[in-house]
């Protein structure tokens, strides 16, 4: 697919997926969003490629889903577009996807922002949930994921408000990892990549999917699954050679097998 909304850059073992709609604040409309469900769905089956990131510039990371292109659209338009369900996708990538986020993060934006696992801002990144101001809600997982994350109350002041909250806040609230200055956000995101790049894949692979189980399972169910993929990871022979560098007091020289 040769992609005209993202660019897509390969560098030791990670990816760095840049929207590339800067006219109109990276607002995602389908096509990007197709463009990007390929990307990340094309770097997940790469070998090369072991975290991926996700960007836009210093001005906005994206300002959510494309206004324009819904303005006009009836419900049945909607449901038969399902534009959304494209969003489930995401979800289902294996590798980690850290989000390095710079200037705005709003509507699906910031939705995109709380599907990746890891998330970088700079100090001039601005958060928020404004779909109550084109009458309208958060409809790729906002009314979710940023109640897990922040809680009940917080939740509802965001959604309810629309207002637009700093990326201080954000970190205060658990929704990102690091605020940096603006000059370091791609950078530091790339210093996250290229660690998460050094591990063991599958025990990577297989731990972020455990994290994400607890999203929709009990604790009981949960805790069994983290147990089987821990004794899944000693059919690889990175829990072989890791253990073996422990004890033999060198570094580990991972396979990915
Ligand atoms: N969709 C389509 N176009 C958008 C857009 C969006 N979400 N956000 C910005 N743009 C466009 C503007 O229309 C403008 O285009 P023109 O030059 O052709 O007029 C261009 O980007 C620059 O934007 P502004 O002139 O508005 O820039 P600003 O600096 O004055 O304001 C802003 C920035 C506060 C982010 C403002 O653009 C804004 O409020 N954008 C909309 C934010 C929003 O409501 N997002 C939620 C969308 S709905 C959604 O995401 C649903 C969901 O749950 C998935």
């Amino acid at each position: 697919m040769n992609y005209t909304t993202i660019s897509v850059t390969k560098e030791n073992l990670y990816a760095t997926i840049q929207f590339q709609r800067t006219e109109v604040l990276n607002a995602l409309n389908m096509q990007l969003m197709q463009e990007l469900v390929d990307a990340l769905e094309t770097l997940d089956k790469d070998d090369e490629v072991r975290a991926i990131i996700l960007t836009g510039n210093e001005k906005a990371f994206a300002a959510g889903a494309d206004i324009k292109e819904m303005a006009e659209a009836s419900a049945m338009d909607m449901l038969n577009r399902d534009q959304f369900a494209r969003w489930d996708k995401i979800r289902k990538i294996k590798k980690p996807i850290i989000a390095a986020v710079s200037g705005f993060a709003l509507g699906g934006g910031c939705e995109l922002v709380m599907t990746c696992d890891i998330v970088v801002a700079s100090e001039t990144a601005k958060f928020g949930q404004p779909e109550i101001n084109i009458g309208v809600m958060p409809g790729a997982g906002g009314t979710q994921r940023l109640t897990r994350a922040v809680g009940k109350v917080k939740a509802m002041e965001i959604v309810l408000t629309g207002k637009i909250f700093s990326a201080q806040e954000a970190l205060q609230w658990g929704l990102i990892n690091k605020v940096v200055p603006v000059e370091y956000y791609l950078k530091e995101a790339k210093n996250i990549a290229k660690e998460i790049a050094s591990k063991p894949p599958i025990a990577v692979r297989l731990a972020k999917e455990a994290i994400l189980k607890s999203f929709d399972t009990t604790i009981e169910s949960g805790l069994e699954f983290e147990r089987k993929n821990f004794y899944l990871l000693f059919a690889s022979d990175d829990q072989k050679e890791g253990m073996k560098a422990f004890v033999e007091k060198r570094k580990a020289e991972w396979k990915g097998k």
